[in-house]
């Protein structure tokens, strides 16, 4: 089973290339953050508060969530894929994903993803560390704070670049910060600053590790 791991902060680059990498080498692409995206979103539909570790865990376990081939997300039968972009989501989020027991149903999910695919392109932030310490590769894409907030304000037009940048700056703290599986670099990984390479440059890079590695 193959699975190349693509890790990083937000705004580094990683959905992009991950999708890029994985239609360049054949393989089915997975966004784990869509994932724990869902489970903020089922959470807020159920009316829970993401506070309420229990309750959001005990939903996490339960909702079933259809990581389709086709980029679409569904959860419990709703075509969830806008509105886990939208600024509710995005807001209550890293709390979410700060809870153990959410993790832990997770990567559970994500394992089982790869093995029913034969593996994949897994793109998240401790795919490399946790969820598969094996891969056959491990890329950590990084890049400038301000390059980051500058490509998110790109993608989401109606914020102002402050806020964007602020949310980024908060999100990161917290994914770094948090006790389970925070964001880092796994020691093997291949890292890869993003700030001033094209999305081809970027890809290359990749897939000649890849060939290293293979
Ligand atoms: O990549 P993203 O912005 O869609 O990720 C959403 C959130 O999920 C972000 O706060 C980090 C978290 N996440 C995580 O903790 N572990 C992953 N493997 C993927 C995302």
């Amino acid at each position: 089973m193959k699975v190349i791991a693509i890790d990083g902060p937000a705004g580094s680059g990683k959905s992009t290339v991950a999708r890029a990498v994985a239609d360049s080498v054949g393989l089915p692409y997975l966004d784990t953050g869509a994932m724990y995206r869902s489970v903020a979103f089922a959470a807020l539909r159920r009316g829970a508060d993401p506070d309420e570790a229990g309750k959001v865990a005990q939903i996490a376990r339960s909702m079933a969530l259809d990581m389709r081939n086709d980029g679409t997300v569904w959860v419990d039968g709703v075509d969830a894929s806008i509105e886990i972009r939208g600024p509710e989501v995005t807001r209550a989020v890293s709390i979410v994903a700060a809870n153990s027991e959410v993790r832990s149903e997770m990567r559970d999910r994500q394992r089982a993803w790869a093995i029913e695919h034969g593996g994949g392109v897994m793109e998240g932030r401790d795919i490399g560390t946790v969820v598969f310490p094996d891969a056959e590769l491990k890329v950590y894409l990084d890049a400038r704070p301000d390059v980051r907030a500058d490509r998110r304000s790109k993608e989401v037009t109606d914020l102002a670049y402050e806020t964007v940048a602020a949310d980024i700056a908060r999100r990161d703290a917290l994914d770094q910060g948090r006790e389970d599986s925070p964001l880092t670099a796994a020691p093997d990984a291949v890292v890869i600053d993003t700030s001033d390479l094209s999305v081809a440059q970027i890809v290359d890079r990749v897939v000649s590790a890849l060939d290293r590695a293979s």
